[in-house]
């Protein structure tokens, strides 16, 4: 067994942090020495950044076995070798930005799991010493060996830790949700959106309704005789109405009645829903032609939409055909804001929404956004280009 020490100035701003020393580093006795290393250079050269700019660590610092599987690192050793890690970036003069490659070294320093949801996202890590520092994290250059098409996500990811690493906040987008509105918060809306709204991005939130259910009697059991009360799921129906103009405002209309408890206002809040759905500024949202569109004119709802023009996920095909284009994927991309998808799942059962109401209409705020910015970034790469006839 021989460990690896790290590589690089501890007066370094950029730090990167792999998971564990294969073959070649083993035998150099160097980090990311091997074809990990050889993909990493090529990318660091395309944007104009060099080992040197580097602290290299790892969360294991030996080659464990010969398969190279992190896995067989026992787990309260691998603990261990989490906080010396912490004690490491802690020892370091002072670093700007802090570059977690793959889910062993995004879990090692900030706790989160999975890579692919949030490679390419901004977050701060507070140091032992509790300097704040900002972190993107990627996936690990292996990865491309057996998953090629992730390359362009992850030059793109190059790119931001090359842009980023020049400042030292984190610039994350500011934005207001509003998210209680009354009646006339929403005429007010109305008013200034048919006013000012170049273009009117919409959401909504369809979960299925919870249902309590009583469920016979218990069989055994000392409370034998009770009746047993059951959740299950119900009919899916429009709980929310997102809006936004403007990137940095959102604007969100509950649907139920258990919101504005009178039927009255309920009718009410659909008829200015209504309205601004008329208004003859052109619409957008994501995936919105296929999915709310289609929603909004069930006989329940009633509810057409003029001028549907921008669907951020059909730009997102013609700007590129062969990637992907969920929501979290894009925003990773072409936006700053962090992925949030998981805002909206209940923690305990990540299948179902929250329960939390107003996170839940946070999340379909921040949504909008998102959607409002990726409609801009590619009208005005499409535009540039020519390449909006396509669309
Ligand atoms: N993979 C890693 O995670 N670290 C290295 O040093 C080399 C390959």
């Amino acid at each position: 067994m021989r460990v690896v020490p790290d590589d690089g100035y501890r007066s370094a701003r950029l730090v990167l942090i792999g998971e564990m020393p294969a073959q070649h580093e083993e035998a150099q006795g160097r980090p990311f020495v091997g074809p990990s290393g050889g993909v990493l250079a090529k990318w660091w050269r395309d944007v104009g950044l060099q080992r040197s700019d580097f602290y290299i660590t790892n969360v294991v610092p030996y080659r464990h076995n010969k398969a190279n599987k992190v896995e067989s690192v026992p787990w309260d050793e691998r603990q261990q070798y989490v906080e010396e890690l912490h004690d490491r970036i802690a020892a370091l003069d002072d670093p700007w930005l802090i570059v977690p490659t793959g889910n062993t070294a995004l879990q090692a320093l900030v706790g989160k799991t999975g890579i692919t949801r949030h490679r390419g996202s901004i977050y701060a890590y507070r140091d032992r010493r509790g300097r704040i520092i900002k972190v993107i994290p990627t996936i690990h250059p292996a990865a491309l060996f057996r998953t090629p098409y992730w390359e362009k996500r992850c030059i793109m990811d190059w790119r931001r830790i090359a842009s980023d690493v020049t400042f030292r906040d984190l610039r994350l987008p500011e934005r207001e949700h509003f998210i209680k509105p009354s009646i006339s918060d929403l005429q007010d809306f109305y008013e200034d959106a048919k006013q000012r709204a170049k273009c009117l991005v919409f959401d909504i939130e369809t979960p299925r309704k919870k249902l309590q259910m009583q469920e016979g009697v218990y069989k055994s059991g000392k409370r034998k005789g009770l009746p047993k009360i059951k959740t299950t799921l119900g009919d899916a129906r429009i709980t929310l109405v997102g809006f936004s103009f403007e990137s940095h405002f959102s604007f969100t209309v509950d649907t139920t009645l258990e919101y504005w408890r009178d039927e009255q206002q309920l009718k009410e809040a659909w008829d200015v829903i209504r309205l601004l759905m008329a208004l003859p500024v052109p619409k957008g949202g994501q995936n919105a032609y296929a999915f709310d569109v289609p929603w909004l004119l069930e006989p329940d709802y009633a509810c057409p939409v003029t001028n549907f023009l921008w669907d951020s996920l059909c730009l997102n095909h013609t700007r590129d055909g062969r990637d992907d284009h969920a929501m979290h994927y894009q925003q990773s991309l072409y936006t700053r804001e962090p992925y949030h998808k998981d805002e909206a799942k209940d923690p305990d059962e990540m299948s179902k929404w929250t329960s939390d109401l107003d996170q839940f209409r946070r999340y379909n705020g921040k949504d909008c956004c998102v959607a409002l910015d990726l409609i801009d970034e590619h009208l005005s790469y499409l535009g540039e280009r020519n390449r909006l006839q396509f669309y």
